[in-house]
Formats: C-alpha cells, sequence, structure tokens
C-alpha cells in the first residue's frame, strides 16, 4: 500500500490526540496519506499492509508498555516487517518517570527490527532532561520523544519539525 499506516495505543488519550496532530501534519504534504488506527481495535497482522509504518508508544507502569501494546506485543513475533521503514513516537513523563523515560519505544523499536524493519526518524535527546531510557540508541532517541505532562507547549512544534524530518526519510519529497 502507497500510504502511511500509523497504529497507536493510548490509555489517557495523549498519545491519540498526538497521532490526530501527525496526520493533519501530513495531510499537508498529501491529504489522506496517513491512515490512523486505535490498536484497541485491530488486529497487528495489518501492520504488514504498509511499507511506510509510524508506530505511537507510550510507556506505562515504570518501563511498560501500554495496556494494548502490552496485550498485542507477543503477536510481533508473527508479523514480517522486511523491508519496511518504522517510524515511532512515544508518549512519557521525564520528570515523574527519569530512568525509565520513554522506555517503550525501545521495547517495541527492537522487536520491530528483529522482525526485519529499517527504523527511521530518530530524534536528539538535547532539551530533555531524563536519566535513563531504553528509548536511546547511539545518543539518540528512536523516534520523536514527546512529553504532555512537562512540556505539552511543545508538542505541537516537535511533530511539525518531526513530519518535516520523516517526509524525507521516508522519501516524500516532491
Ligand atoms: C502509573 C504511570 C506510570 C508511568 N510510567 C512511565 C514510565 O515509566 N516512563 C515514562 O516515560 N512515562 C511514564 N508514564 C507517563 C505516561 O507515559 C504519560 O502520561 C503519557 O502521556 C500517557 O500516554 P497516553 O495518554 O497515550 O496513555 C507513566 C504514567 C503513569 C500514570
Amino acid at each position: 500500500m502507497s500510504g502511511i499506516g500509523l497504529f497507536f495505543g493510548s490509555d489517557t488519550g495523549n498519545t491519540a490526540r498526538a497521532a490526530e496532530l501527525i496526520q493533519k501534519e501530513f495531510d499537508q504534504v498529501q491529504p489522506g496519506l496517513v491512515t490512523v488506527t486505535d490498536i484497541a481495535r485491530c488486529n497487528l497482522r495489518e501492520l504488514e499492509a504498509y511499507d511506510k509504518l509510524i508506530l505511537g508508544v507510550p510507556t506505562w507502569n515504570i518501563g511498560e508498555l501500554q495496556s494494548d501494546w502490552d496485550t498485542l506485543f507477543p503477536q510481533m513475533d508473527t508479523l514480517n516487517l522486511s523491508g519496511k521503514q518504522v517510524a515511532l513516537f512515544g508518549l512519557g513523563d521525564e520528570g515523574g518517570y527519569p530512568d525509565t523515560y520513554q522506555d517503550a519505544i525501545g521495547i517495541v523499536g527492537a522487536k520491530a527490527r528483529e522482525r526485519g524493519a529499517h527504523l527511521v526518524g530518530y530524534w536528539p535527546t538535547t532539551g530533555y532532561d531524563f536519566l535513563e531510557s531504553r528509548g536511546v540508541e547511539d545518543g539518540k532517541f528512536m523516534g520523536l520523544a514527546l512529553d504532555n505532562d512537562n512540556a505539552p507547549e511543545l508538542t505541537p512544534e516537535r511533530i511539525k519539525a518531526w513530519v518535516q524530518q520523516l517526509v524525507r526519510e521516508f522519501g516524500l519529497e516532491t
């Protein structure tokens, strides 16, 4: 499929709202480019329909996956993501959970790569205040890190810049 599949899980709505903002940013590049799906209402097999994927993964319960990701995570072992580009974005709380900040993007990112995906959308850690994260690799977040608990005002501009980065990395420039 030529579009981008965005799949997210969200317990308290922050990741759902970020998914909507990301979709709106891509709409300005090409209307209808991104299809958004709440994984609470899907079979993860649907991921295989897209060559370009965006996964929205908040961290919960001190370094754990959000409830729907947690339920469906074992299904990821059956997915074939070979040749697919996968970008991650995470919601977290750097003030409340500085030792496990954004761990979930690391957990899902590592699994996606194990299933054959090529990860894109890495994001600098500058401007964030945390101690440890499984979501950091080679000094960068493995995707866009958003924090609506401590810095909600930064979310729209971070999304705008990240979508511009993804347009390049997904090869969507006209
Ligand atoms: C009990 C609890 C545990 C949490 N654990 C973490 C954590 O370990 N790391 C982190 O970065 N954020 C953690 N958070 C913050 C959530 O990820 C954050 O509030 C996020 O915006 C929730 O996204 P959602 O509304 O899409 O579910 C935790 C929040 C709660 C209430």
